[in-house]
């Protein structure tokens, strides 16, 4: 049988600084949904990288005395070092400097202009070298009489130059109807509206795609004084690191043509590159388009957005240093409504540690395994009668999850796992089995009952804390946390479980 296939991406970072949690956060979602998908049986691959090119690159190269290949190489070194000690594995970690996306870059920039979608004409208007991006008179900023970024409030300097244009505006209509056919390609779907009404309610403008003012990026072979600019140039990282366009591009076929499903996380700042230029360039392409494109919210601090002016940029490795990284990872998974803002603090973090992790799930594990151990050494004996709610408990609790996280609601699906446990403490307290050891058959039932439970919030939480998930696999003498057999309720017959140290300890 051939698998269903996953692609997911992240967007690829800016070289230009450190990483920091943000980044961290919109990582961590397109790995969980990996897990997720792999869990499920689907042949998966998983790409993040970094977006090496452009002025604000040269300049910090420059700052620091080395060649911007040097420069990005050091970088893309620490964004790789970084997601090693997260442990964020991945499939491909794309540079935009590699010769093989420099020659894909080159090949599609030649295609669409044969095919007449790319023409050469006079560009004029602002530019922010912060963000890489140009804005049209009406989306720059006026204060005092300067001009800043719409967003990120970033000064924007005048310019005037001869570039090579993509045509959107030739694309609007085929871009507007393929947005209404597919309602799952932007999610969430006010992401959608807002797109609408900033841009194609007042009219797509053709895209300036090259520069020739600096020359840190991609030359043109048809005139050797134009780069690409940064975003042609960082939106077809996604294929070229599938083999688009070369003679292995196996992967492309299996993943990207002939795939099931391609997922782009990003950041909600950037969903317009890809709900509307990426897409128009596939499109130009004659290729097939990503299902969907999941736009996310920013993580704050509760002094507001980070940045460096603020002084409230957290960098990743300050958690790393004092926190388990799954306990990380799960913060980010669980607690932010993928769409919405979220915030982070070290408080917040301890107290979801604590409450979920500690009290909650670690609690009810370390009951549960130290009764089996004390009066079944050898494991339970057979059931003597099922217990209907915790098995319709579970049952529910099942397809809820798979329904959230078929939808990306990561933390929806979490929160499933959560409230299972706590619904399984609360079984505790009910039948207290302390109580039960003149009645070993009622004893033996009532720890089935747990077993079945915690293996399901074991198999529910493992897509975003598989070391500790191995932890509890061990306790519980088994070898793997399936969905199928999540609803076999006499699996944990003649099982030996072993007495837990504490899963998670509580952080003060
Ligand atoms: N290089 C482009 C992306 C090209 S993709 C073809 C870029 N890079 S970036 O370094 O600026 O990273 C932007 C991404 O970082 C955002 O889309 C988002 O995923 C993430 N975030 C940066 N700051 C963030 C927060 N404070 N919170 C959450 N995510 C944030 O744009």
């Amino acid at each position: 049988m051939v698998k269903k296939t996953f692609y997911i991406t992240t967007p690829i970072y800016y070289p230009s600084g450190e990483l920091h949690i943000g980044h961290v956060y919109s990582t961590t979602i397109a790995w969980v949904l990996r897990n997720y998908k792999k869990l499920q049986g689907y042949e998966t691959k998983f790409l993040t990288g970094a977006d090496e090119h452009g002025q604000k690159i040269a300049s910090k190269a420059k700052q620091a005395n080395i060649t911007p290949q040097d420069y990005v190489s050091q970088m893309a070194q620490k964004f790789q070092d970084l997601w090693t000690s997260l442990e964020i594995d991945y499939d491909y970690f794309s540079r935009t400097s590699s010769l093989n996306h420099k020659q894909t870059v080159v090949n599609i920039f030649s295609t669409l202009l044969k095919s007449h979608n790319i023409y050469l004409g006079d560009y004029e208007g602002w530019y922010s070298i912060e963000d890489e991006e140009f804005l049209t008179q009406r989306q720059a900023k006026l204060h005092e009489k300067k001009y800043y970024h719409p967003i990120s409030n970033h000064p924007l300097v005048r310019i005037k130059e001869i570039s090579y244009f993509l045509k959107l505006k030739a694309h609007q209509s085929w871009l507007s109807n393929y947005w209404d056919t597919h309602p799952n390609f932007i999610i969430p779907h006010k992401v959608v509206n807002e797109l609408r009404s900033n841009f194609l309610n007042q009219g797509l403008e053709d895209l300036s795609i090259t520069r020739t003012t600096f020359d840190w990026g991609i030359k043109i072979n048809e005139n050797k004084d134009h780069v690409v600019y940064v975003w042609l140039d960082a939106l077809t990282n996604y294929i070229s690191a599938l083999g688009y366009k070369t003679a292995n591009n196996q992967d492309f076929q299996t993943f990207w043509q002939k795939g099931t499903e391609i997922v782009h996380i990003v950041g909600k700042e950037i969903s317009r590159f890809h709900a509307i230029y990426w897409p128009i360039i596939l499109h130009t392409l004659n290729l097939r388009q990503p299902s969907t494109i999941l736009a996310h919210g920013w993580l704050i601090t509760p002094e507001g957005k980070m940045s460096k002016s603020k002084g409230n940029v957290i960098n990743p490795y300050d958690l790393i240093k004092k926190y388990d990284i799954e306990t990380i990872k799960y913060y980010f998974a669980s607690q932010i409504h993928l769409g919405n803002d979220g915030i982070f603090s070290e408080e917040l973090l301890k107290n979801v540690h604590n409450a979920d992790l500690a009290n909650n799930f670690g609690n009810l594990l370390s009951r549960t395994s130290t009764l089996v151990s004390l009066h079944f050494p050898n494991g339970l004996n057979p059931l003597t009668s099922h217990d209907q709610t915790i098995n319709e408990q579970i049952t529910l609790s099942q397809q809820k999850y798979l329904a959230h996280l078929d939808k990306y609601e990561i933390n929806e699906g979490l929160k499933i796992a959560i409230n299972l446990s706590k619904f399984l403490n609360g079984y505790i307290e009910k039948t207290t089995p302390w109580n039960l050891t003149n009645d070993l058959e009622t004893l033996n039932n009532v720890l089935h009952n747990l077993l079945n439970g915690i293996y399901s919030v074991a198999t529910m939480l493992q897509i975003v804390m598989p070391k500790k998930m191995q932890v509890v696999k061990k306790i519980m003498g088994i070898n793997a946390l399936t969905f199928d057999l999540m609803t076999n309720f006499n699996k944990f017959i003649r099982i030996k479980i072993t007495k837990s140290a504490p899963l998670f300890n509580r952080l003060k």
